[in-house]
């Protein structure tokens, strides 16, 4: 959706180094717990940049000093007595500063950014998982973010009993983690569900695979999206 740094070969061809190529890119990781999303992360970033492109990487909720604070109060183990329109709304308010701090001046920037987790997440666990109004959901991701939409979102599918027992022995377990499998299962679902609605900006990624062949199938179906916007 930004364009204002789209450089092709033409424009550059006498300015700068091909290595320099750069066109910017919004691409957001989700997937059920335990997807292995945060893991595929940084090799990622690593293989792209080798090959010149200015990456940034980012999490959901974090990213900023204000989001990661609120981080912390979500997950708090301790927080039992939060409720899910409590939940809701403090993703979003960490959710406008990453936008407005962070992602949409490395865009503007001419940069790729990559964030684990961003609104589909709100989708899927606040909307699907907690079962609240979807339409208000969506109402509130849209003033959170100003409307700023990924342009490839790539979904880490995994069964969820196997990702929540990965999750469990990686100890990162947190406070939506301790929700029931059947909360887990309904995310998963929506996120299925909204996979059909919008295939043209989703890609499914079996996560259930070799961490290898999943990380393989991540830089081949980003590199395709990168080809075609050049
Ligand atoms: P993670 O960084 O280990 O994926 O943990 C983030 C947790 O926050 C995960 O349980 C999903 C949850 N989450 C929501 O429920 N709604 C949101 O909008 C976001 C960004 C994350």
């Amino acid at each position: 959706m930004f364009a204002p740094f789209c450089f092709n070969a033409l424009h550059l061809l006498f300015l700068l180094p091909v290595s320099l190529y750069t066109c910017p890119m919004f691409i957001t990781l989700e997937g059920p717990e335990g997807s292995g999303k945060t893991s595929h992360i940084p090799p990622l970033v690593e293989y792209l940049r080798e090959r010149g492109h200015i990456v940034f990487p980012t999490r959901e909720p974090g990213g900023t000093s204000i989001g990661e604070q609120i981080r912390e109060v979500i997950h708090d183990l301790k927080n039992v007595e939060m409720h899910p329109r409590t939940e809701t709304l403090l993703y979003q308010a960490a959710r406008v500063q990453i936008v407005e701090q962070v992602i949409k001046p490395r865009l503007a920037a001419g940069e790729i950014v990559i964030s684990d987790r961003y609104y589909d997440s709100t989708i899927a666990y606040q909307g699907y998982g907690h079962q609240q109004d979807l339409e208000q959901v969506r109402t509130l991701v849209k003033y959170a973010t100003g409307g700023l939409i990924p342009d490839l979102t790539v979904l880490l599918d995994v069964d969820i009993e196997e990702g929540l027992k990965r999750k469990k022995k990686d100890n990162e377990w947190n406070r939506l983690d301790a929700y029931t499998v059947e909360f887990h299962q309904r995310v998963r679902a929506g996120y299925l569900e909204m996979v059909e609605h919008e295939p043209s900006r989703w890609m499914v990624v079996d996560a259930g695979r070799e961490w290898d062949a999943v990380q393989d199938e991540l830089r081949r179906v980003i590199k395709s999206k990168l080809n075609v916007a050049r």
